[in-house]
C-alpha cells in the first residue's frame, strides 16, 4: 500500500498519546500524525521536547495540542480533558503510553518504589481511560491502546514493581475490552520487548549486551516498530480485534 493511502487510515481521527515527549510515545505521536490523525501530546515535565513533537505533528499537516499533566492525578487528567475539549475537540484514540521504572532487587525495593511505579503505570491508565471514556464511546470505533511490556508477560530480575504494573495493564485491557464491546470501543495492548529508548539505554552497557544475546533477533527494537503496531490497532483494519496483546519483541517471548 502506498504511503498516501496509508495516511488516510486515521484521517479525521483525533488521538491522545500520554508520555509523548520522548521515546516510544514521541514516535507514536509522529506515526499517528503521518497516518492522518490529529494528535494531543501529553507529557509531565519535558516541556521543550513536547513542543518539538507538536511542531513535527504540524509539519505533517495535522493539528495538535500540547498539555502537561501528571497522569497519577485524576484531577490533572480531568483538567487536561477540559483543555482538550475547549481547544481541540473530543478524542477517538487513547494511547496509554506514559510509564516509568525504578529497578531494584526485591530485597532492596522500598514501599515507595512500588507505589510510585504502580501509580504512574497503572493508576495513570485508570485515570485516563476513565476520564476519556465518554469521548471514546461517542467516537465511531473508539480505541484504547495500552503500552504494556514483555516484562509483564515473562517477569524480569529487578523489576517486581514494573512487571506487576505491566501485567496489571494486560488484565485491565482484557476486562475493559469485554465491557466496551457493546460501545464499539476496542481495547488492546502492545507488549514491546527491549526498545532503544532512554529507559533501556540507561541500563549499564554490559547488561545491555547480555540482554541482546537473549533476543533471538539479536538487537533492541526500534521505536517505529512499536509505533506501527499501535497505528495498526488504531486503524479501521483492526476493527475486529479487541482484548488482544500484540507482542513486538524480536522473538524474546513467544
Ligand atoms: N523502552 C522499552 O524498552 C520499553 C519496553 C516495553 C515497554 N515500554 C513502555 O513503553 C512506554 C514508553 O517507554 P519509553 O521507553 O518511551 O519511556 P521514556 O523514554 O522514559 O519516556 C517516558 C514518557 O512518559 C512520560 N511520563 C512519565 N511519568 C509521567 C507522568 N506521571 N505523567 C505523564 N507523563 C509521564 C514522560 O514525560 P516527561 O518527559 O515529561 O517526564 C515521557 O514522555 C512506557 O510505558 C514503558 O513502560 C518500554
Amino acid at each position: 500500500m502506498t504511503e498516501e493511502k496509508m495516511e488516510k487510515k486515521l484521517h479525521n481521527k483525533r488521538a491522545l498519546v500520554t508520555g509523548a515527549s520522548r521515546g516510544i510515545g514521541k514516535e507514536i505521536a509522529n506515526t499517528l500524525a503521518r497516518h492522518g490523525a490529529d494528535v494531543v501530546v501529553n507529557y509531565n515535565t519535558s516541556h521543550e521536547d513536547a513542543s518539538e513533537i507538536a511542531t513535527s505533528v504540524e509539519l505533517a499537516g495535522k493539528e495538535t495540542w500540547v498539555y502537561p499533566a501528571d497522569i497519577r492525578s485524576f484531577q490533572e487528567v480531568e483538567e487536561m480533558k477540559k483543555s482538550i475539549e475547549d481547544n481541540f475537540g473530543t478524542i477517538d484514540i487513547l494511547v496509554n503510553n506514559a510509564g516509568i521504572n525504578i529497578d531494584k532487587f526485591f530485597t532492596k525495593m522500598e514501599k515507595n518504589d512500588w507505589e510510585t511505579v504502580l501509580s504512574v503505570n497503572l493508576d495513570g491508565v485508570f485515570n485516563c481511560s476513565k476520564v476519556f471514556l465518554d469521548d471514546l464511546r461517542e467516537a465511531e470505533g473508539g480505541r484504547i491502546i495500552n503500552i504494556s511490556s514483555v516484562v509483564g508477560q515473562r517477569g524480569n530480575l529487578g523489576q517486581v514493581n514494573y512487571a506487576s504494573s505491566k501485567a496489571g495493564m494486560i488484565g485491565f485491557t482484557k476486562a475493559l475490552a469485554r465491557e466496551l464491546v457493546r460501545d464499539e470501543v476496542t481495547v488492546n495492548a502492545v507488549a514491546p520487548g527491549f526498545i532503544a529508548t532512554d529507559m533501556v539505554m540507561n541500563i549499564p552497557e554490559k547488561v545491555q549486551e547480555s540482554i541482546k544475546k537473549k533476543i533471538p533477533m539479536g538487537r533492541f527494537g526500534e521505536t517505529k516498530e512499536v509505533a506501527e503496531a499501535v497505528a495498526f490497532l488504531a486503524s479501521p483494519s483492526a476493527s475486529y480485534i479487541t482484548g488482544e496483546v500484540l507482542k513486538v519483541n524480536g522473538g524474546f517471548y513467544i
